[in-house]
């Protein structure tokens, strides 16, 4: 018998790990940097301002994926801005040996990309795209945590982990009779950010809700994820990604004793089309009626629409 925080982190590990394709139509999901470029290069050109200022800034990137937001947002500051982009370094932090061989082999031209096992403390900017939901999350209710068995069965034990109910207590969710998912892995990981940024901002693009959203998830926001298809058997079928809604309030509560401030809490949709250029490009697409640039517009829309509301984007600043 395991908590179900550590069957999710089992579970996420070996799925990542494993040489079968996740990552477009072949593979079980999308993301957005997957989608299309102009993802990359929104955020490149948001990062812009604040990078500039830096004197040797440091991009450090939390589960790169196969390095493809990473090779967007380098190849816009070569070209907009070659002094910048001499000046940048890119840190990759990933757990999974298969994708960073992907990632080496996506960036290998850009000759300024490093794979780092733990944070160095760094000016610049920590940022991820759907990385935060990957990370495992405690499950409780009525004060019980969730176990699986070795069946692959839900048992409910007396919730004894201190550092829950403080949780539970900080975030104001102790009377609240629902699944709640606690995720202090994701606490951790924030620790770890705060410590490493001397200087700089902490980025985060991820599906999720704040506390006042809470209630709208009384089963919790676990899914598992296999070929485009939402699947409920995460407990027996093999090699499927499972993640957990990302809780925004938790990011930015916990930020405040770390001394990370929050700047921005928006909507993608909101936050792409607050980006000239991603609007530009937009508008230039609309005009254009080759087949490319028609699968393209469609592509940037869906970053905008559908994806739009239901992804939310974090900023945050650190000793600035
Ligand atoms: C859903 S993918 C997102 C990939 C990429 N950011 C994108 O948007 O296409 C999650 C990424 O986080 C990595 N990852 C998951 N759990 C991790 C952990 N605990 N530590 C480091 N990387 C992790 C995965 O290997 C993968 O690269």
């Amino acid at each position: 018998m395991k908590s179900f925080r550590d069957f999710m982190e089992e579970k996420v590990l070996e799925y990542y790990r494993s040489p079968r394709e996740k990552f477009s139509s072949r593979g079980d999901f999308f993301t957005a940097p997957e989608l299309d470029r102009a993802f990359g290069e929104a955020i490149a050109e948001f990062l812009h301002p604040y990078l500039k200022n830096l004197n040797d800034p440091v991009l450090l990137e939390l589960g790169a994926g196969r390095g493809l937001m990473a090779r967007d947002m380098l190849s816009y500051y070569r070209e907009k801005d070659p002094d910048l982009f001499g000046r940048i370094r890119y840190l990759i932090y990933e757990a999974s040996p298969y994708l960073i061989e992907r990632q080496r082999k996506v960036l290998e031209k850009f000759e300024k990309v490093d794979w780092v096992e733990e944070f160095p403390k760094m000016e610049g900017v920590i940022l991820s795209n759907e990385f935060f939901d990957a990370l495992p999350v405690h499950v409780v209710k009525g004060g019980r945590e969730l176990y699986v068995n070795e069946k692959g069965e839900e048992v409910w034990l007396s919730l004894e982990n201190e550092s829950i109910r403080e949780f539970l207590r900080r975030m104001g969710y102790e009377g609240l009779d629902q699944r709640i998912e606690v995720c202090l892995d994701c606490v951790e990981m924030l620790k770890n950010i705060a410590e490493a940024l001397i200087r700089g901002y902490h980025l985060v693009i991820d599906y999720g809700y704040t506390s006042e959203e809470l209630t709208r998830f009384p089963e919790g926001t676990v899914v598992g994820y296999k070929k485009h298809t939402l699947r409920n058997d995460i407990y027996v079928e093999e090699g499927m990604d499972i993640s957990a809604q990302v809780n925004f309030s938790v990011l930015m509560e916990y930020g405040k004793d770390l001394g990370l401030k929050t700047i921005l809490y928006d909507s993608q949709r909101n936050f792409l089309a607050s980006i000239p250029g991603f609007l530009s490009k937009l508008e230039e697409l609309s005009f254009d009626e080759s087949p490319e640039a028609v699968e393209r517009l469609s592509r940037l829309k869906t970053m905008l629409i559908s994806m739009g509301d239901r992804f939310k984007v974090l900023f945050q600043s650190k000793g600035l």
